[in-house]
């Protein structure tokens, strides 16, 4: 993977343009997806290795992205700590037994991988698919959701708004909170080592929800569990910390020592990536909403983040945030062509 045009600039070294690929690459706005979607639920997607593998591979074949992300989503470690996960249409994730008190998170089991097996399984069948590709080296990302973040989902039972149940048992329950942060981390840590010893050519941290955090909460309930998860990493491979919220929070994300650091869209990337230690690569940080404009916006808006990043070393094109589902399919197309044409 060295000759990887995403693998170099995650790891701070000169690329010959930006790599891209994208948050939420393989989803709902391709018609490809939703022809196996009817077929199946996202959870049986996700835990047979050969579907989750032929849907990794939409975007590589579909869009010609620079790295392929494993398809699963980050809830499957709650699940797998005995979270009764599921995926409704138009509902979003469900957990039908959230978590309330400290009796609650004791019942949480930690010595879990053996239930994510599917997952090592996947990433076996998909590196198989990439190798196939020749000398284009498609590295293979591998990802699971941040502390917080999915804690949220397991107290808040779902998707929330203004994650009023988790900041009052955050601030209520404090060391029952941190006992369950400290699971899902142990956790966490333990699944992406089995993902690098699977194959995975990076992984990626996502702590979506942490923007809703303040300054002394985000370093107490948040960045104290990502730093401790990357000094436990297996470090063969870039890690990548994601937050929206990383605008304000760079500065410590960048203490917790990941390779790069994946930006949302509030703020100017180049005075981000000049504000991090040498050797921090920044990803991002188009707003996703600009993909549903004309493409005369898409490609300007893209060119000004290019022209603003161009020289530096590590950087990696990416959106501040996921693809949403209703984003025209050739419109994405249309961005990674023009990304790739600089
Ligand atoms: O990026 C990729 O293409 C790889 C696959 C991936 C999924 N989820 C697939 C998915 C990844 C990396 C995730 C991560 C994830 N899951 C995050 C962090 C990234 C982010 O966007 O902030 C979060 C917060 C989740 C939790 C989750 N899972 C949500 C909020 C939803 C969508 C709810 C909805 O209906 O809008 C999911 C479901 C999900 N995960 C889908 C996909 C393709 C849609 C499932 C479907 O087809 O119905």
């Amino acid at each position: 993977m060295k000759n990887s045009l995403f693998i170099k600039a995650a790891l701070s070294q000169e690329t010959e343009r930006p790599p891209v690929w994208m948050m939420r690459q393989a989803g709902r706005f391709m018609p490809e997806y939703w022809e196996i979607k009817n077929k199946y639920s996202f959870l049986e997607m996700c835990k047979t290795p050969e579907i989750a593998a032929d849907v990794t591979m939409l975007p590589v074949d579909l869009l010609g992205i620079d790295a392929a992300i494993l398809f699963s989503d980050i809830l499957v470690t709650g699940e797998a700590m005995g979270g009764k996960l599921s995926f409704e249409q138009g509902v979003g994730p469900k957990f039908a037994n959230p978590v309330q008190n400290i009796k609650d998170i004791e019942a949480l089991e930690v010595d879990v991988l053996d239930r994510l097996q599917y997952v090592a399984d996947a990433i076996k069948v998909i590196q198989g698919r990439l190798s196939k590709l020749g000398d284009q080296q498609i590295p293979l990302i591998g990802f699971a959701g941040a502390p917080f973040t999915v804690m949220s989902y397991l107290v808040e039972g779902g998707s929330s708004k203004d994650f009023k149940k988790t900041k009052l048992f955050m601030f209520n329950q404090p060391e029952a909170a941190h006992k369950l942060l400290e699971k899902i981390a142990d956790v966490t840590v333990d699944y992406l080592n089995m993902q690098i010893a699977a194959g995975v050519n990076a992984v990626q941290i996502f702590d979506s929800w942490a923007l809703s955090l303040s300054w002394d909460d985000y370093k107490e309930f948040s960045h104290r569990y990502i730093q401790n998860i990357i000094s436990r990493l297996n470090r063969t491979v870039p890690v990548i910390s994601f937050c929206k919220g990383s605008s304000v929070f760079a500065p410590l994300m960048a203490e917790a020592k990941p390779d790069v650091v994946s930006v949302d869209w509030n703020a100017d990337l180049k005075n981000i990536k000049s504000a991090l230690p040498q050797g921090i690569a920044v990803q991002g940080n188009l707003d996703p909403f600009v993909l549903y404009a004309d493409k005369a916006v898409i490609k300007d808006r893209i060119l000004r983040i290019i022209e603003r990043m161009r020289g530096e070393k590590g950087f990696i094109f990416n959106l501040g945030h996921g693809i949403m589902p209703d984003i025209p399919f050739d419109n994405v197309k249309y961005a990674i062509e023009v990304i790739k044409s600089v």
